[in-house]
């Protein structure tokens, strides 16, 4: 078992081949049990020592300074915390004391909510630590579960009131990292149609908060925060990744104390997040992911991307390699009809794809996004002979048919806004902001639930639907619901709830389709979406200089499986920029592969480089879904101008740079591989031979700038694939 409790030292031992997190049943000076976080880090061979007490100083109390694994909050404990509860007196005084423990083989299902899990025995143990309060009757079971081969732990809590008194959680986290040094925060910001830029902030003696208050996990923020060592860079250093399995608001908070030690504090955010905990009932709060890593950001990367792929993500195909789509949206947007969109797509046919998705615009009377959202039935003037019909084209002609939703919003000029005004999300007697000319849909509402479940169920099972893209385009304005006015009611943590069970529903339902997730872009690509839909589409942006740094942070966390990318036209249409076709081709073969332009304007010598492009990723695509990825260089250091990755999965290896700008009359930099085994290894192309050694310590000269060589101009892109042979 990777968890022992040592019963003379008080402590438990977590401890996985890529970290050691080492627990201590602490008495306090008060005669309080509280467990401290005492060592996180590197794997323990099992000797460890710690101060036997920490320090008060002057002014503080004890608990100023103690490392808690759970904090609470009314007990002179100043730093960011873990739980605040309200009690019937009204205050917010919450001491947890340690009651007893289990250790447990694999880990209990979180109820309603997204989570890891084990597929078979021995992937994952987990210890739950009871604690009490025995002043507002509270109980807490936080649970630690450690994924011993993956080198992964996971966290949360599940409270059970046992008060006569409605109790109300103001701060419920999932997770509480307190670290005795200081750290550079690296994190993931943004904006619409660039999502999730790498920035580090270094280590500072101020609490930072990245946050999202907008109904999802945001295109601002993600949640997710690196920890990272001064020296800390792709290769080596100490990094403490922290991602919530979340998808809603969210915060998570650093704080550097006055003597320069760290606490991180992460789960759902508070605002307008208040839970009543009524007697007896229990409250389960989301899950979260840290994966440390003491050589650097890349080892960091590898245990989430390995955990998602293998303990998150579900359904068929969790391991199959994903069809290669051709969307209409950047081809036609809401202007086409049967005629268009089968022409699209015989073409893609021909040119070896394998799957048509209709996006925006098949329903309602939708010409614009004006209108429509809620109203899941064909609009049969654009379709007059129905979707299944269309599908049943699709088919024939040997190609998957894939369908776009909205499911979670509603347009004022729609049927079912004139039926059902009152499902709307709003706050009573006030205004309703509109984006996007759309509101929301009040998900905290079963009924509301129900409805979507029913109406998308008989969409997909009468018109043969193969793939899903649910998209959700707007963030939340008023809070409210008719449901619960004026009581302190959780709006945007019972939204997600109710995202969670339509999601749940609909895709247990429909086993055999394949569900993308999206949110104009990337504004809700989290892990919390990764439970449900195996692959999001990670920006709005399609330029391929933009998405190296959209594919690279992302990356950070999350695995290229997920990551879908598409080759579209030029001038791109967000940045008008002009790319080489090859540069848009191994920009979107590092992710989820797919095109989205109108193939019945291609030249033919364009149709023929999308068809040798769509041959290769046939060739590759197992081999990036599966391999482990290893970013060399990044878009964000040195002059923002290079940008570089690599594939290995068992004897391939496959490099893909790119380089923004063309120089003059310079040589462009050696590119290191990283992760090989000892031996030999064959470029595919040129035959050349190379030892392990010299691609690892001497690595290639990149190939746009050579001795000699003709310069190819701006936006360039290479592959380059190995075979490791026999000796
Ligand atoms: C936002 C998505 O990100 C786009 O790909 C497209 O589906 C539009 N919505 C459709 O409205």
């Amino acid at each position: 078992m990777p968890i022992k409790f040592d019963s003379e030292q008080k402590q438990f031992h977590l401890y996985t081949k890529k970290f050691s997190l080492v627990i201590n049943l602490f008495t306090t000076r008060d005669k309080n049990v509280v467990p401290l976080i005492r060592y996180y880090g590197a794997p323990l061979k099992g000797l460890y020592f710690y101060e036997s007490e920490m320090f008060a100083n002057g002014f503080d109390t004890q608990n100023t300074t103690l490392p808690f694994a759970l904090p609470t909050s009314g007990h002179g404990d100043f730093r960011p915390l873990m739980l605040r509860v309200r009690n019937q007196d009204g205050n917010d005084c919450t001491l947890l004391n340690f009651i007893g423990y289990e250790i447990i083989s694999g880990k209990p299902q979180l109820e309603g909510l997204p989570s890891t899990y084990a597929e078979n025995d021995g992937d994952c143990t987990s210890l739950i630590l009871h604690l009490r309060d025995i002043y507002c009757g509270l109980d807490a079971f936080y649970c630690l579960t450690v994924f011993e081969e993956i080198g992964a732990l996971c966290t949360s809590v599940k409270y059970k009131s046992y008060s006569n008194h409605p109790l109300t959680l103001e701060r419920y986290s999932s997770v509480c990292l307190d670290l005795p040094s200081s750290f550079d925060v690296l994190h993931l910001q943004g904006a619409w149609a660039r999502e999730r830029s790498v920035e580090r902030v270094p280590a500072s003696h101020l609490t930072c908060k990245i946050q999202s208050n907008r109904g999802a996990s945001s295109h601002q923020h993600n949640p997710f925060v690196a920890l990272v060592s001064e020296d800390a860079n792709e290769f080596t250093g100490e990094c403490y990744g922290v991602n919530l399995v979340y998808s809603g608001s969210f915060s998570i908070e650093v704080d550097n104390d006055s003597y320069s030690r760290t606490r991180l504090v992460a789960g759902v955010n508070e605002e307008n997040n208040f839970w009543t905990l009524e007697p007896g009932e229990t409250f389960q709060t989301p899950e979260a992911v840290c994966a440390y890593s003491s050589s650097g950001l890349n080892e960091m990367s590898n245990i989430f991307h390995d955990l998602y792929r293998k303990h998150l993500c579900r359904g068929e195909y969790r391991d199959k390699v994903r069809p290669i789509l051709i969307n209409n949206w950047e081809a036609t947007y809401f202007n086409f009809n049967e005629e268009k969109l089968l022409n699209i797509a015989t073409e893609g046919k021909e040119l070896g794809m394998e799957l048509f998705v209709l996006d925006d615009g098949w329903f309602g009377k939708r010409d614009n996004d004006t209108s429509s959202l809620g109203d899941w039935y064909t609009d049969m003037n654009k379709l007059p002979s129905g979707l299944l019909s269309l599908s049943n084209a699709l088919h024939d002609m040997g190609m998957k048919f894939g369908l776009w939703f909205e499911p979670e919003m509603i347009s004022p000029n729609s049927d079912l806004f004139r039926q059902h005004s009152d499902w709307v999300l709003h706050a009573p007697n006030h205004y309703i902001t509109t984006s996007r000319t759309q509101y929301i849909l009040d998900m905290s509402r079963r009924d509301v639930q129900d409805y979507l479940i029913d109406c998308i169920s008989k969409v997909l099972s009468e018109n043969k639907v193969d793939y899903v893209k649910w998209d959700m385009n707007r963030n939340f304005a008023e809070i409210g619901s008719l449901d619960c006015s004026g009581k302190t009611c959780a709006i945007p943590h019972r939204y997600m709830l109710g995202v969670y069970r339509v999601m749940e529903e609909v895709t247990s339902a429909f086993p055999n389709i394949l569900f993308e997730g999206c949110s104009g872009g990337g504004g809700r690509f989290d892990a919390g979406m990764l439970y449900y839909m195996p692959q999001i589409w990670a920006s709005d942006n399609s330029d391929a200089v933009s998405r190296l740094k959209i594919q690279y942070g992302t990356s950070m966390v999350y695995p290229p499986s997920s990551i879908c990318a598409h080759v579209s036209a030029i001038p791109n249409h967000q940045t008008k920029r002009q790319t080489p076709l090859a540069t848009r081709g191994l920009t979107a073969m590092s992710g989820v592969f797919g095109y989205e332009l109108d193939l019945t304007n291609l030249t033919p010598e364009e149709k023929e480089a999308i068809k040798t492009q769509v041959e290769l990723n046939k060739k590759l695509r197992s081999i990036i879904m599966h391999g482990k990825l290893t970013r060399l260089i990044s878009p964000f250091e040195g002059d923002h101008n290079l940008c570089a990755w690599q594939f290995t999965y068992k004897e391939d290896v496959l490099v893909f740079a790119f380089q923004i700008l063309q120089n003059a009359n310079n040589l462009s930099p050696y590119m290191k591989l990283k992760n090989l085994e000892d031996g030999l290894y064959k470029d595919i192309s040129s035959e050349k031979v190379f030892d392990s050694q010299f691609l690892e310590n001497r690595g290639l000269r990149l190939p746009f700038c050579r001795p000699g060589q003709q310069r190819d101009g701006d936006f360039q892109a290479a592959l380059y694939q190995f075979k490791k042979i026999e000796a």
